[in-house]
C-alpha cells in the first residue's frame, strides 16, 4: 500500500503524536491513563443545551463555528484528554443528499425505508459517494476550527478524534427508515436480498470512509467507528456480511501516516459485542468494549491483541462516590492486561448524567 504523509502542519506532526491518547491507542503505556467520554459533547452539558435552543441537530452539525464550540465544551469543563468531533453518524448521508432528520427523543428518521433491491438501486443511483467530497466543506471547516481552538487551550496537546457510523449501523436505520429495537428489517434483508444488501453496505462504507478521511485530512488525530448495532448479529453473519464493509470504511484512512511513517490510530467500537470480540479482526489499533464484558475478559477473546478502550457502566454515574470510585479503579486494573488502555464509559454519556461526576472521574483517573 502506498502511504500518504500528512502535511507538516497536521496535529500528529506538531502536537499530538506524543499525547497520552495517541500513545495509548498505539499500544504504549503513558504515565497517565488517558480518559474521554463517548457522547461527551452533548446533552449532559447545560452549556450545550443552551446553544442548541431553536436549532435542529443536523443544522447545528453543519454550522462550523457552532460545531467547533460544542466540540470544545467538554474539554474545557472536564479536562478530558481528547475532544470528539461534534457531528452525527447520519451527517454524510445528509450531505450526499439523502432526506434525513434527527427527531428529538427518537433518532435518525428517513423519508422512506430502503428495504427492497429496487429501493437500494434508486438510492445508490441518486446519491453517488463522490458527491460527498465537495459537500464535506462545512465538516472540514468545523474540524479546522476545533483544532485551532484546541491549540489555544492546552498548547494543542489534546487530540481531536474523528468518527463515523459503521455501515451496518447506518444500514439498520436506512432499511427500517427509522430507529428500531432489534434491527430485524436489516437483518432480514441480509438473507432475503444478499446482493442488494452487499451493494447497500458498500455504499455506506464509501460514505463513512469519505467522512473519516475528510476529518483526518482537516486535523483529526485518530478515528473511531461506531458499530452501535452490531451486537444484534450472530458472529458468523457479522463476519461474512458486515465486517468486510467496516474494514473498507477504515481502508479510506489506512494510507495516512505522520511524518515518521506511523499510521493514524484506528478505533472500533461495537455495542453488545461480547459474542463478536473473537471474530473482530478488522486490523485496528484499539477496540472499544461496552459495559457488559469486563475489559480483561473481552481483551482475551480478541485475536489481534489490540489496545482497549472503555468501559465503565454508565449506570454507575449516579452511584455514591465510593461505589463509583471502586468501579473506576476496577476498570483501570482490568485495562492493564492490554498493551494500551484509554479510559471511557461502556457507551455514551446519558443525557441525565451529572457533569460534575464526569469531571470527578477524570480527576480520579489522572490521580492514579
Ligand atoms: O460527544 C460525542 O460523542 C460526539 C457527537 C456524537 C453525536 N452522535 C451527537 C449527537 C456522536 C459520536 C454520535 C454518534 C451516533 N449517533 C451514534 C453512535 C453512538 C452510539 O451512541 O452508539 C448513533 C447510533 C447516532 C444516531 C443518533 N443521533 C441517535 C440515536 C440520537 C439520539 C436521538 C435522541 O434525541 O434521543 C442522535 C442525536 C444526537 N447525536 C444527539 C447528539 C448530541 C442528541 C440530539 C440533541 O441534542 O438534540
Amino acid at each position: 500500500m502506498t502511504t500518504t504523509v500528512l502535511p507538516a502542519t497536521h496535529p500528529l506532526n506538531t502536537d499530538t503524536a506524543s499525547s497520552w491518547l495517541v500513545s495509548a491507542y498505539r499500544g504504549e503505556r503513558p504515565d497517565t491513563t488517558p480518559v474521554w467520554f463517548m457522547r461527551q459533547a452533548g446533552r449532559s452539558l447545560p452549556e450545550y443545551r443552551e446553544l442548541r435552543v431553536g436549532r435542529r441537530m443536523l443544522d447545528a452539525c453543519l454550522d462550523p463555528e457552532l460545531a467547533a464550540e460544542i466540540t470544545l465544551q467538554p474539554v474545557r469543563r472536564h479536562g478530558v484528554d481528547a475532544a470528539i468531533f461534534f457531528s452525527d453518524i447520519v451527517v454524510p448521508l445528509k450531505l450526499a443528499g439523502v432526506p434525513v432528520e434527527i427527531e428529538p427523543g427518537v433518532g435518525p428518521v428517513f423519508a422512506a425505508p430502503v428495504d427492497t433491491p429496487e429501493a437500494v438501486d434508486a438510492l445508490l443511483a441518486e446519491h453517488p459517494p463522490e458527491g460527498l467530497d465537495d459537500a464535506l466543506d462545512p465538516i472540514r471547516k468545523a474540524v479546522r476550527r476545533s483544532v485551532m481552538a484546541l491549540r489555544l487551550l492546552h498548547d494543542g496537546r489534546d487530540p481531536l478524534i474523528g468518527f463515523a457510523g459503521a455501515p451496518f449501523t447506518l444500514a439498520a436505520y436506512l432499511v427500517a427508515g427509522r430507529p428500531s429495537k432489534d434491527h430485524l428489517a436489516a437483518r432480514a434483508m441480509i438473507h432475503r436480498h444478499p446482493d442488494a444488501w452487499a451493494r447497500l453496505l458498500d455504499w455506506c462504507a464509501e460514505l463513512s470512509g469519505r467522512f473519516l478521511r475528510g476529518q483526518v485530512l482537516a486535523g483529526a488525530s485518530a478515528v473511531q467507528l461506531f458499530d452501535s448495532w452490531a451486537g444484534s448479529l450472530p458472529a458468523a453473519i457479522y463476519r461474512a456480511h458486515v465486517a468486510p464493509a467496516s474494514s473498507k470504511t477504515f481502508d479510506a484512512v489506512r494510507d495516512l501516516t505522520d511524518d515518521r511513517g506511523r499510521p493514524v490510530p484506528l478505533v472500533h467500537f461495537a455495542v453488545g459485542a461480547g459474542e463478536l470480540y473473537g471474530v473482530l479482526d478488522l486490523d485496528v489499533d484499539c477496540i472499544g468494549v461496552d459495559w457488559r464484558t469486563p475489559l480483561d475478559e473481552a481483551w482475551r477473546r480478541m485475536p489481534t491483541g489490540p489496545a482497549v478502550q472503555g468501559n465503565l457502566d454508565p449506570a454507575l454515574l449516579g452511584a455514591p462516590w465510593p461505589v463509583l470510585r471502586d468501579a473506576v479503579d476496577d476498570v483501570l486494573r482490568r485495562g492493564e492486561v492490554a498493551p494500551g488502555h484509554v479510559f471511557n464509559l461502556g457507551h455514551g454519556v446519558p443525557p441525565s448524567a451529572d457533569p460534575e461526576v464526569l469531571t470527578r472521574i477524570v480527576d480520579h483517573v489522572h490521580s492514579r
